[in-house]
């Protein structure tokens, strides 16, 4: 026989064998398969109407599924009950959601489950009734990317609550009663990027909390009960670019309170009840491009407030007490309110109308933001008696709905609640007479300082005399006494 005709025989004959071989290897693996998952329900197909748990899935055969929205009921499922083994029955879910009814109660994390799930990416919890969230409640779990648990009752997390994730890169708390936030409850998550907090009843934030979550880009603390802020609160997050601490019961803020956000590009501090702000209050703020300050109490804002500032683009600082604000304040970022996307907006403040609002013309006719432009435009202040007369107009001046050129980019901004500032204001027995600040012209605006001398010492308009004697009579006794002042003086 030919040598080749040998070497090609052994050749067929070593690949005959090798395909029986693993022919058997398949069976004998299939065969295993079966007897490992075939003791197990299929949590996708639950037949029994009696059981606790109900799993909807988009696949119902064995070992299939990737998703699973599993309701619990029927009183609630034991921590150590056999059931749970029965998610071996699908070990390729990646998305798992909880939601429990009323009387299900689920009061606890099933870890059980997240151990048995080697793919285990999402997972979700809707409803519960978990008071307290124990160390390692998530079984050092090196899949899971985002953990969502909404609605639960938590009030305590504990030490180590979420440790040892290393994809874990959401967490959502909202909607749950914790009230404080200890050191050490985040540990070892090198890829957390958002946390939600949204939404509880968080008043104490122990120093360094956040200490450990050096990548992380979003922080929610909005709808707490947060008085203070110092700068401890926030060491770590030096990666942070929003922090969003609207509608808590911030009063103040002090020196440094956010220095150690170096990166941090958006703040929110909308609805709390911040009186003051020191004048390094947002010190070493270099990146921040947006602020926002509206529903407060601020009843001035320093020169210097705003100094560190050199990319803010954004300013909120809608239905505050301001009576004015000053070029000087806004000094470092008043170049950046002329460029495209910029926004500076002062609805709902009280702002007189006199000269230290002169810049704000001049923004107007500079600025290149169609957004400050309209909201400049909207812009009303309020007329002390002299002014008002001095331009001669009726008490209504603003239109009832004013054509307002709405143009922002988002819908961020709700300017129709301010129309109702724009009528006058009754105060007290005061009667505010506001007018758009930009339909004064600049010649028109006075000048504090100068004010009150110049008033007793011009002598009055033929509108400002009509005005008096329409008045009541009381009204032109005074004004009578005050021109025999002016004439005297005037001699
Ligand atoms: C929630 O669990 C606590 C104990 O952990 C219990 O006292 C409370 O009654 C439960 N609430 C509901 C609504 O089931
Ligand atoms: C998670 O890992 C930490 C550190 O390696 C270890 O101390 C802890 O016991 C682990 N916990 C669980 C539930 O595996
Ligand atoms: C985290 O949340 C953000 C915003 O909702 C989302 O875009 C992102 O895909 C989420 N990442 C993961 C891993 O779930």
């Amino acid at each position: 026989m030919d040598l080749k005709y040998l070497i090609l025989m052994i050749a067929f004959a070593t690949i005959e064998i090798n395909v029986t071989e693993s022919r058997q290897n398949d069976k004998r693996r299939w065969k295993s398969d079966k007897s490992v998952y075939s003791q197990y329900v299929n949590i996708c197909d639950i037949q029994d109407r009696g059981s606790k748990v109900h799993c909807y899935c988009e696949s119902t055969k064995l070992k299939t599924a990737t998703k699973a929205d599993c309701w619990v009921f029927n009183g609630g499922i034991a921590e150590d009950d056999p059931f749970w083994s029965n998610f071996y029955s699908q070990p390729k879910i990646e998305r798992l959601t909880f939601n429990v009814r009323a009387d299900g109660g689920l009061t606890y994390i099933p870890a059980k489950v997240i151990i048995r799930l080697e793919k285990l990416q999402y997972f979700n919890i809707h409803y519960a009734n978990i008071s307290s969230v124990p160390p390692f409640a998530f079984t050092n779990s090196s899949t899971l990317r985002e953990i969502s648990l909404p609605k639960n009752k938590i009030t305590k997390l504990e030490r180590m609550s979420f440790a040892h994730l290393i994809l874990l890169a959401n967490v959502s708390l909202m909607e749950n009663q914790i009230s404080e936030l200890e050191r050490d409850v985040f540990y070892m998550l090198p890829n957390l990027q958002r946390l939600y907090l949204s939404k509880n009843t968080i008043s104490v934030l122990h120093e360094g909390c956040f200490k450990h979550l050096n990548n992380l880009v979003k922080l929610e603390l909005d709808s707490n009960l947060l008085t203070v802020v110092i700068r401890e609160n926030f060491q770590g997050l030096s990666n942070l670019i929003t922090l969003d601490m609207r509608n808590n019961k911030l009063t103040m803020i002090g020196d440094l309170a956010f220095s150690e956000l170096w990166a941090l590009q958006e703040l929110y501090l909308d609805g709390n009840e911040i009186e003051f702000i020191s004048e390094r209050g947002f010190g070493g703020l270099a990146q921040l491009r947006k602020l926002y300050l509206a529903d407060n109490k601020l009843g001035t804002l320093d020169a210097g407030v705003l100094d560190d500032f050199q990319k803010l683009t954004v300013l909120d600082l809608r239905n505050n007490n301001l009576e004015t604000l000053k070029q000087e304040t806004m000094q470092s970022v008043l170049e950046n309110m002329k460029s495209n996307y910029a926004l500076i907006s002062l609805d709902g403040n009280k702002l007189t109308c006199d000269c230290r609002l002169l810049w704000l013309h001049k923004l107007k006719n500079e600025t290149r933001s169609k957004r400050v432009k309209a909201s400049l435009e909207r812009l009303s202040c309020i007329m002390d008696l002299k002014l008002k007369t001095d331009l001669g107009k009726k008490k209504n001046d603003i239109p009832k709905n004013p054509t307002s050129t709405h143009d922002y980019d988002n819908d961020e901004f709700d300017d129709d609640k301010y129309d109702e500032t724009m009528q006058d204001d009754t105060v007290g027995n005061k009667v505010e007479y506001r007018k758009r600040l930009l339909e004064i012209s600049t010649d028109m605006l006075p000048c504090h300082n100068k004010l009150s001398y110049e008033a007793s010492y011009s002598p009055p308009t033929q509108d400002e005399v009509k005005y008096y004697y329409s008045a009541s009579s009381n009204v032109v006794a005074a004004m009578t006494v005050h021109i025999s002042i002016f004439v005297s003086i005037a001699l």
